[in-house]
Order: C-alpha cells, then structure tokens, then sequence
C-alpha cells in the first residue's frame, strides 16, 4: 500500500488548545505476531486493522519474500497460513527495515527451516545487539552468524531441541523468538522471566504460563498447531501516550481515545500518570479476542508532580519513557528513571536522545548510566530538534513542543512512519489546525 510521504521536518507552535477524539494506529507489537503466527498456521486468518505502519509492513514483506500469500481487502488483511515448515526458500536476503521485532521474532522462525536465510536491516536495526537471540538459539542447535554481534543474520536452517532459557535481560521480542522457535524444536522449550515483558505472543499461541515467586514459565511444545482464524488488532497503547501526556501537559485539554490496547504487560504509564496527578478515565473495558481493550479519556490536571520509576515497572513501560519525561520536565518537583538502560539499544539511544532534546528545549535532565534525573518545572522554549531517526523521539519531542514558548522545528520528522504515520494530521486536527507550520504538510492536506 502506497503511504502518503511524511515532511521531513515540521514547526510546532504552542498549543492554545488541544481537544477532540485521536485515530490511532492498530497496535504494532500484536500485528508482528498476529501475521507471523497466521503464516504459521495451517488455514486462513482474517487480521482485522493491520496497521500501515513502516514496521509491522516489514514483517508482511518478509512473510511474502517466505512464499507466504498476504491479501489486503477492505480494513483487513487475509494470510493463507503454510504451517510450520511450510515456508520457501528465500531468493535473496530479507529486509527487516528499521523493525527490530521483525528481525528478532523472525530469526527465530527461521533458525528450525530447512534452507539458509539472511536477515536484514537499516542502520539503525544494523547497530543493534541481535547476540541476545543468537545464543539461545545456538542453545537450540541453530547455526546462526552475525557480525560482530549485529545484523545482517545469517541462518543455516536446521532441526532445533527444545530448551529451558531464563532471559538475562527482560525482553519480549527474545522470549518470543526463543518461544517460535520452540514451536519448532524437538520436544518443550520453557522460556523463564524473572521481570515480565509484554505477553502478547504467549496469549496469541495460547501456551501455558506458570508463576514461582516473581518469576513466570512460559513453554511451547515443539509441533503443537498455532491457532488461527479471526484477529483483530486493538489501537496502539504505546501511541496513545503521546496523547495521554499532552492532554497532561496543555492547560484545558481532553481527548477521548476509543479501542484502546490495555494489556497489562503494557499499561504502567497509566498508573505512573496518575501518581503524577494526571487525569485519565478508563472506560468500556473489554475483551478484543486475546487482549483487553477500552477507550480512555485525558483531561488536563491542575499540575503534575515528579516521581520515581524503576525496577520492574521498566519493562512494562520501555517504550513510554521518552514520553514520560516530557510530563516530568512539566510537573513540579523531581522525576528518577532508573534500570532502563535497555533505552540506549533502541532505534537510537532513547537515554541520550530524550536528555539532549529536552535539555535544547530548556529542561534541567541529567542522564545517568540506567536513566534521567528531571528538575521539572523549568519553563521549555522553542528549538530545532534532531529525531536521529527515531520515531518515538519525534513524538515525544512534538508534544514538548506544545508547550514551550516560542515555535520548536522536528528534523526527521518522517521517523513517524515507522509506528504512526497519521501522527502530525492528528496533532494538527486536535490543536484546532493551526498548530503545524509546514507548507509541504498543508498542501498535502489540501488546506
Ligand atoms: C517489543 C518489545 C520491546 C519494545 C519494542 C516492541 C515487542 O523490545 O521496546 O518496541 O513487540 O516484542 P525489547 O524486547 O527489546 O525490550
């Protein structure tokens, strides 16, 4: 699907105003499994809302380079699954994109085929670690070369054994690599966390999940059929936090937010919002096949307060962060963000990237090792901001500007694409349309 091109830079104004209801994108995390699973099922599955982001488009791009047939109709995508072992041999390497979910969910599939294969990325992918899948699946029997611990993967196809893995660092994208590639290993493979990450892919397949103390086992039984049929994809949580800040940080806002992904594993900023003081109903909670879904409603609070957040709440909210010290340089008094030094091995370091552009922007940051240390409450003026690439800095760096004084310009404003292309049109629609000062953006629009 042809995407509309997105500037490469945009100036936002301070907001007078923010108010209405946000379109959000389908969410990215359960469209990778849902289309990765679907392909590994034996008959046909309806995604309902598949997102047209950058990076869940990448994994559909590697399926189909797999021999796997991908149908869009109406607002829904069609995969004809070829089960496990039912994937041809790619004809030259397959691109990753900028997706790191794609890489390392797809590593995992691919390390128990019978044929090589070779996993691509763009720079920013091409720095990030992938040893961390690597050595489980060498565990597995899977031949897997990288270069110095980096993409390109390169993959020998071949017959795994199950394993039991305790992550060394707490993430979903290893423990559902290590997971799909149990499913086609010989015998169980149990995956042991002792932080949870998010747990869409054990939901999805439907596997077992026992608690001892703090931690969770999760096992995959080698050859057991992945579910398929009907799924349908809730709105992005992780994209909704751009709002659910701005409507904290805008005096008078309110959104409304509908079809909400609530998982859990996934909703920490919600709480950590309303420590500070945010304002933020839920409402209509339900159930959305695997998921919790509802619909939120922001309105602007008196102030914020600062606070501090660590230990295991870190994984719950990895991707919320550069967003939520935007609300801790707006709230009174000190934020503390510790134990997430996993930031510094996204699509660029989120640790370095969130000090540097609110520091631009006036705030008093300190980075430390495994975090920030915000002095909130110094007022933030207008600047010229970097997104180095990575679309949840441009976001967060967007809503910071609604409320400097003075215009701030986002370079690499296009990074959006990756998650949430729509994003400038609806900041834009809900600040009343005079926010962003970007001719290419208006006469896109039209307007
Ligand atoms: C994701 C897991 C997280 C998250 C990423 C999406 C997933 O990464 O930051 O945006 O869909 O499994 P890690 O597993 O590297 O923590």
């Amino acid at each position: 699907m042809a995407e509309p091109l997105i500037p490469s830079a945009f100036t936002v104004e301070p907001a007078v105003a923010l108010a209405g209801r946000v379109t959000l994108p389908p969410d990215k995390s359960i469209a990778h499994r849902a289309a990765i699973l679907s392909a590994l099922a034996e008959g046909e599955t309806q995604i309902v809302g598949y997102p047209a982001a950058a990076d869940p488009q990448s994994t559909l791009t590697v399926l189909r380079a797999l021999g796997v047939e991908i149908e869009g109709r109406d607002d829904s995508l069609f995969v004809q699954g070829v089960g496990l072992r039912g994937f041809h041999a790619p004809e030259g390497p397959l691109d990753c994109g900028n997706s790191g979910t794609t890489m390392r969910l797809m590593a995992g599939v691919l390390a128990g085929q019978g044929f090589p294969s070779t996993l691509v990325g763009d720079a920013s992918l091409s720095r990030r670690p992938m040893d961390r899948i690597a050595e489980p699946l060498r565990q597995m029997g899977a031949a897997l070369t990288l270069t110095d611990g980096h993409a390109p993967v390169r993959i020998d196809g071949r017959p795994l054994r199950g394993i039991e893995y305790r992550l060394p660092v707490a993430s979903a994208q290893v423990k559902s690599c290590v997971l799909l590639a149990g499913l086609l290993a010989k015998g169980p493979t149990t995956v042991i966390e002792t932080t949870p990450s998010r747990d869409h892919t054990e939901r999805m397949l439907g596997l077992p999940v026992f608690s001892l103390g703090a931690e969770r086992h999760i096992s995959a039984e080698g050859g057991a059929p992945v579910p398929w049929g009907l799924r349908v994809v809730p709105r992005d949580f992780s994209a909704a936090a751009f709002f659910l800040v701005a409507g904290s940080v805008v005096p008078t806002a309110t959104l409304e937010l509908l079809q909400v992904g609530l998982n859990p594993s996934r909703t920490a900023l919600l709480d950590v919002l309303r420590a500070m003081g945010a304002r933020i109903e839920v409402q209509n909670e339900r159930e959305r096949g695997s998921e919790p879904i509802g619909d939120l409603r922001v309105h602007a609070p008196e102030g914020l307060v600062g606070v501090e957040v660590g230990g295991a709440l870190i994984p719950n909210l990895i991707d919320e962060i550069p967003v939520l010290a935007v609300a801790a340089a707006c709230a009174g008094g000190t934020t503390t963000i510790r134990d997430a030094a996993e930031l510094r091995y996204k699509e660029t370091d989120r640790l370095a990237a969130t000090a540097a552009f609110l520091q631009a922007m006036g705030a008093s940051v300190e980075e430390t090792p495994d975090g920030l240390v915000i002095e909130g409450g110094h007022p933030l003026r207008g600047a010229t901001i970097e997104s180095r690439g990575d679309h949840r800095i441009a976001m967060a760096a967007a809503v910071a500007s609604l409320t400097a004084s003075g215009a701030t310009t986002i370079e690499g404003a296009d990074a959006v694409a990756v998650s949430f292309p729509g994003f400038w049109d609806e900041l834009d629609a809900l600040a009343g349309g005079g926010l962003v000062g970007n001719t290419a953006f208006r006469s896109r629009n039209g307007t």
